[in-house]
């Protein structure tokens, strides 16, 4: 083969040029540190969520071939290229150990009741959370200043997206004979949204957090953190695509358009000041 034929492997997750990070540049933001590294906590922890939610599903083959050969593998993949990046960009930073203490506590967290009562309204639970990743991505590729990491965060998201459409199509399928009405629908969508307000980013935040500080205590160190918490959220804020996020999470009510776009608003809205 002559030499001028052979192409460069594509630039993709399975094939990131860490080589050419821009390190000074990432390191300039101490935001990106934060953001990288506590999504790259809760992404490779979902390993653990997935073997809960592969048996939740049981019996159900498509829905369960799919997780195992794609969305593990994807959720996966989105931690580890964020782990490399961060390890490339802060190698001062112990990933290991902080990452080790995180799911020490997160482990606990996660548990077989957790799981919606039928399996349509885990689907609507599980269109919530990939909002919520595909709408965090948006923001961090656009936070970003760095340009693999850029690169990286709009990879991922586009990955997301894919996500929810699978399991909206799921839910779709479910639907055909638990018909479950709007209400439980919107039960489950809220209860996703509580949750995600106060739980897995802040104990991967507070892990990465105490590792960079070391000493820091949950308690007297509260206030402190939280400081940096705010100023994090402040930030994404600026980057958040509150209509995606409005859109995405109502799909699944099967509203009329013209219902849908009169709530979207104040919808919108709300969750603005959720993102405060
Ligand atoms: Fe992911
Ligand atoms: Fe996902």
């Amino acid at each position: 083969m002559q030499e001028s034929t052979i192409q460069a492997p594509r630039w993709g997750l399975d094939n990131i040029p860490f080589e050419q990070i821009d390190v000074s540049k990432a390191r300039e933001n101490e935001d990106l540190f934060y953001l990288v590294t506590s999504a790259s906590f809760i992404e490779i922890a979902s390993d653990l969520y997935t073997s809960n939610l592969i048996q939740h599903f049981s019996g159900d083959d498509d829905v369960v071939r799919w997780l195992e050969d794609h969305w593990q593998h994807e959720e996966m993949r989105h931690g580890y290229s964020l782990r490399d990046y961060a390890l490339k960009v802060w190698p001062e930073f112990d990933w290991q150990s902080a990452y080790g203490s995180f799911f020490e506590e997160y482990s606990s967290m996660c548990t077989m009741e957790e799981f919606e009562p039928t399996r349509g309204l885990e689907m609507v639970a599980r269109c919530v959370v990939e909002t919520g990743t595909a709408t965090f991505y948006t923001a961090l590729s656009q936070h970003s200043t760095e340009p693999v990491l850029t690169g990286i965060a709009a990879r991922i998201r586009a990955e997301e997206v894919g996500h929810y459409k699978h399991f909206f199509q799921y839910y779709k399928h479910y639907c055909q004979h638990e018909s479950p009405s709007r209400w439980r629908v919107l039960g489950a969508i809220r209860r996703r949204v509580v949750e995600a307000r106060n739980s897995d980013a802040e104990v991967a935040l507070w892990h990465v957090y105490a590792h960079r500080h070391p000493g820091a205590d949950r308690t007297r160190d509260r206030q402190a953190f939280k400081k940096m918490m705010s100023g994090l959220g402040k930030a994404v804020k600026q980057h958040y695509p509150v209509s995606m996020a409005a859109k995405m999470v109502l799909r699944p009510l099967g509203l009329p358009a013209r219902v849908n776009h009169v709530i979207e608003g104040p919808l919108s809205r709300a969750a603005s000041l959720l993102l405060r």
